[in-house]
């Protein structure tokens, strides 16, 4: 997903039709979206978290159901809102908005906040967590030399196997402190690392690995894809190995044992003005919060109701997969290139809704003190790096059930802010963000946490952090905490 294809997409969709078939192809917006933090990660009080984890799993649960995307013909309505509306306040309060935002996404505010209540009045989950495997169980020291070494799969040690051909990347760890850890005498190694392509069909064959030892004890699977490994097979394939990965929900992920990574940005500070605003303080910049991005992940949605300019906050959404062409016929919406368009009066309440998302430059909109990191479709995110690259602080949202980045190397909690599903935007969020930024001495030191932590996205080569995946793995053998 990405915020990049937004910005692709504005560059050459420009004209929007609400005339029947003339609005252009479009072709569909690849799906994507975050990668990051529980709240018990982020705080770091585990006692706590785990009585509230109840709480939280069967809230996000919820909000993990898409919200109902398309508007039934016979509640079609005239959705006039005025686009410019949310320079003069809370856009969610003009005239218009709410029933456009429900008539194209189907989302509405007050029957999410009670759903919301709804789950966290009723049962815990059966299962909380999966813990099939611990640290201590699925990582074995005793058969490694120290100092830590790495073994890395190449294609001759598995040119036996399709999966050799089809699912082994050209792995690039040149950066000289990953190569100075690595070996190619497997008796010294202590981890065996091999990069996975996406969409490997030959999976069943890592069993086959020369050193997979029954249960690929002390491997390490990377797969920088945001589509990622799934929770069923990542419990089918990998036995006892480690998944690094990108798209790392808590139901795939074993804490201790997985690592979590960050998706190299697509954007990245340009020029001497790029770097100025990366270097730009905090309470210097022109905004207080900031997102615009597309993909229909409910906190989205959601967030952009409280998209209000008179308090410095922009926060721009179109749902991605909506065509504001009319349709021929009022009674059905028709599907077109991948994609459906609306009925005639829906058309214009989406023509209102680009209007507003397309007033608002993604670059310009990193001169923002706070910047929300929201996931889409997918768990990974691109913007989290673009955000820290560009110097603003990070506020999670929507992130519950998702694990940030390297956390063993990272300090989440000193450098970004995690909010609720239900946050109260007008009264608990933006009343926090304005006493951070009086805040001066503090937000200074969250900005040097950010950059520190963007460091570990960038390093080695094009590949986002792999030496810090490395670290990981390094530390866990070495038995430094
Ligand atoms: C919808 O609004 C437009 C523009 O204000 C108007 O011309 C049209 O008649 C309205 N349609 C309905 C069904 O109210
Ligand atoms: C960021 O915003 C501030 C305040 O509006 C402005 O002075 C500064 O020039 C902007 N910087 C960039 C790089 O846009
Ligand atoms: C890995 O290195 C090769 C050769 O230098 C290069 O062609 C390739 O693009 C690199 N891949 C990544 C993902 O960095």
């Amino acid at each position: 997903m990405a915020e990049s294809d937004v910005r692709a997409e504005e560059e050459d969709d420009e004209t929007v039709s609400i005339l029947p078939g003339e609005g252009r192809a479009t072709r569909p917006v690849p799906r994507g979206g975050s990668a990051c933090t529980p709240a018990r990660v982020a705080c770091g009080c585990f006692a706590l978290a785990a009585a509230v984890a109840a709480a939280l799993a069967a809230a996000t649960l919820l909000a993990r159901l898409e919200p109902r995307r398309r508007p039934s013909a016979g509640s079609a309505r005239n959705s006039t809102f005025d686009h410019g509306c949310g320079q003069r306040g809370r856009v969610g309060e003009c005239p218009g908005y709410a029933e456009c935002l429900r008539e194209i996404s189907g989302f509405d505010e007050i029957e999410y906040l009670a759903s919301l209540r709804a789950a966290r009045a009723g049962p815990p989950p059966l299962h909380p967590g999966r813990r099939w495997c611990t640290k201590s169980s699925c990582i074995d020291r005793a058969t490694c030399a120290q100092p830590f070494r790495l073994f890395q799969y190449a294609h001759a040690d598995v040119a036996h196997l399709p999966l050799g051909e089809h699912c082994l990347a050209e792995s690039n760890l040149t950066d000289a402190r990953a190569r100075g850890l690595l070996t190619r005498d497997p008796a010294r190694a202590c981890a065996f690392w091999f990069e996975l392509k996406r969409n490997c069909a030959h999976l069943h064959q890592l069993r086959e690995l020369p050193h997979w030892r029954g249960n690929g004890l002390n491997h390490v699977f990377v797969q920088h894809d945001w589509r990622g490994i799934d929770a069923q097979t990542r419990e089918r394939h990998f036995g006892r190995a480690m998944v690094a990965q990108g798209a790392s929900l808590e139901d795939r992920f074993v804490p201790g044992l997985d690592i979590a990574l960050g998706l190299h940005p697509k954007l990245l500070p340009s020029g001497e003005r790029g770097a100025q605003l990366a270097a730009l303080e905090p309470w210097r910049r022109r905004y207080l919060l900031t997102f615009k991005g597309t993909e229909s992940h409910v906190s989205r949605i959601r967030a952009s109701l409280h998209h209000d300019e008179t308090r410095g906050v922009v926060l721009a959404y179109f749902p991605s997969g909506v065509h504001c062409a009319a349709s021929t016929s009022l009674a059905r919406p028709y599907a077109h290139d991948g994609r459906v368009a609306l009925p005639l009066l829906h058309a214009d309440c989406c023509a209102r809704m680009l209007k507003l998302f397309r007033a608002y430059d993604y670059v310009q909109l990193m001169n923002s003190t706070f910047a929300l990191v929201m996931r889409g479709d997918q768990p990974a995110s691109f913007r989290l790096a673009e955000v820290l690259a560009h110097g603003c602080v990070p506020v999670f949202y929507g992130f519950d059930e998702t694990v940030l980045p390297w956390a063993e190397l990272i300090d989440w909690p000193a450098l970004s802010l995690s909010v609720p599903f239900d946050v109260d935007f007008e009264r608990a969020l933006y009343p926090l963000l304005e006493a951070l930024l009086r805040d001066r001495p503090r937000l200074l030191r969250m900005q040097r946490e950010v950059r520190r932590a963007f460091a570990h996205f960038e390093t080695l080569d094009a590949r986002a952090g792999d030496l810090a995946t490395v670290e990981v793995v390094r530390r866990r053998f070495s038995y430094v905490q």
